[in-house]
């Protein structure tokens, strides 16, 4: 076994067993990827201001998000169709979250369902949910999140309508997807993968197929997904989630102050500054260059999380200074996920742990609450390089 020091090393091995279809699905951003670059190529801006002679003994990454205690402020973000990625993959990841004290997120579009994941773990995780149409499905999503016991649902708010990714096309990954010759010569060469996915039964939307009354069986998923979301939607919309729901909200997807208003007044807990991975619009802004101004109109009345982008502990170092309470990573584990399953995902957490700790340490702080702006050396116009 290859020795793993970081999440590029992950995502070699990531490459080399995952087939390629689920591989681009993963890798890719929106049309040109502007936005998907941007989002981690932003954090290379922002320096960590050195320190020394100060007492590094005894340093903690503990914290907490939405009230929850968290080993280290870094969420496993929503990904759909984790257990494509490996068999049973929200299962490993929600497993391996667990053990290392961190929220794991269900997507709505995963493999595994809502049940399945609570009748195969131990530690309450979080519920994903688009904001679709269909009263009574959004209804039902939630009541069976209740029923699980998850300690939080976080609504996503950027997916009225899909962005599009070239490759995702042009590979078939669609809802189904529909294989071509070339995917399935390929699937061919990916043996663990495959041997992985003969060895289980869960290969459709597990929170869909059966719970939508037109949707029995995966071969009417197209029809259903073309019609299920809500290019309607609006924040009275969003209300309702928030009456349907009534343990943590968290809304997903903002990038522009005035949005993360909009969320303050609907009543959620938390937000989350986020553009998908710029997997949504091209040439948005980069979430950690979005932070500053939502930090400044909401952030001393709403917690604020981040994702987007984030590839190391600095990362997220830099997202907690700027005043994230939280983040959360996505790719970053799914190349784990891929790699070695859920010993891949349990690796990426850790050396993200590590490269926190000891940059945090480095920048003379023992306590990640106690982090602020003052580690960092920002740009002038960080924040304001676009108007
Ligand atoms: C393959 C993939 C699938 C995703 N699926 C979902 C999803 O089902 N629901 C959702 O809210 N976000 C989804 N996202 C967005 C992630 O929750 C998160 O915002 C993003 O991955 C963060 O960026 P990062 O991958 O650079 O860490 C997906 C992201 C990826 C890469």
């Amino acid at each position: 076994m290859p020795v793993i020091t970081n999440i590029q090393d992950l995502h070699r091995i990531y490459r080399r067993r995952v087939p390629r279809m689920f591989y681009d699905y993963t890798e890719s951003g929106s049309w040109t990827e502007q936005t998907f670059r941007a989002n981690s190529s932003d954090f290379n801006d922002i320096l960590l201001r050195q320190r020394v002679a100060i007492d590094m003994a005894g340093g903690s990454t503990a914290s907490q998000m939405i009230g929850q205690d968290v080993a280290m402020p870094v969420a496993l973000a929503p990904v759909g169709l984790t257990g494509m990625q490996c068999a049973d993959g929200e299962i490993k990841a929600a497993r391996a979250a667990a053990k290392f004290g961190v929220p794991y997120t269900l997507s709505t579009m995963s493999i595994c369902s809502i049940e399945d994941v609570a009748e195969n773990t131990d530690r309450p995780f979080w519920l994903q949910v688009y904001t679709l149409k269909d009263d009574d499905f959004m209804q039902r999503l939630f009541d069976r999140a209740k029923a699980a016991k998850c300690s939080a649902a976080v609504i996503t708010v950027d997916l009225q309508m899909l962005g599009q990714r070239h490759k995702d096309i042009k590979n078939g990954l669609s809802a189904p997807p529909k294989l071509t010759a070339r995917s399935i010569a390929n699937m061919a060469t990916k043996a663990q993968w495959g041997l992985g996915m003969l060895g289980t039964k869960r290969r459709f939307f597990g929170n869909i197929v059966g719970h939508v009354k037109d949707v029995k069986d995966p071969r009417d998923l197209a029809a259903w997904t073309a019609e299920a979301f809500d290019i309607s939607l609006d924040w009275d919309r969003i209300r309702q989630f928030r009456r349907m729901w009534d343990g943590p909200l968290i809304i997903k997807g903002i990038i522009d102050p005035r949005d993360a208003v909009e969320a303050l007044n609907v009543g959620a807990d938390a937000i989350i500054v986020s553009n998908h991975g710029g997997r949504q619009l091209d040439g948005a802004l980069s979430s950690i260059r979005a932070l500053p101004a939502i930090m400044d109109a909401v952030g001393d009345r709403i917690e604020v999380h981040l994702d987007s982008g984030i590839r190391s502990g600095q990362d997220v170092l830099k997202a907690v200074a700027m005043g994230a309470t939280g983040t959360y990573i996505g790719r970053a584990y799914i190349y784990g996920l891929g790699a070695m399953g859920e010993a891949g995902v349990t690796r990426a957490l850790e050396v993200i742990h590590k490269e926190l700790d000891v940059s945090m340490a480095l920048c003379g702080r023992r306590d990640i609450r106690g982090v602020d702006r003052d580690i960092l050396m920002i740009p002038k116009d960080f924040s304001d390089r676009w108007q």
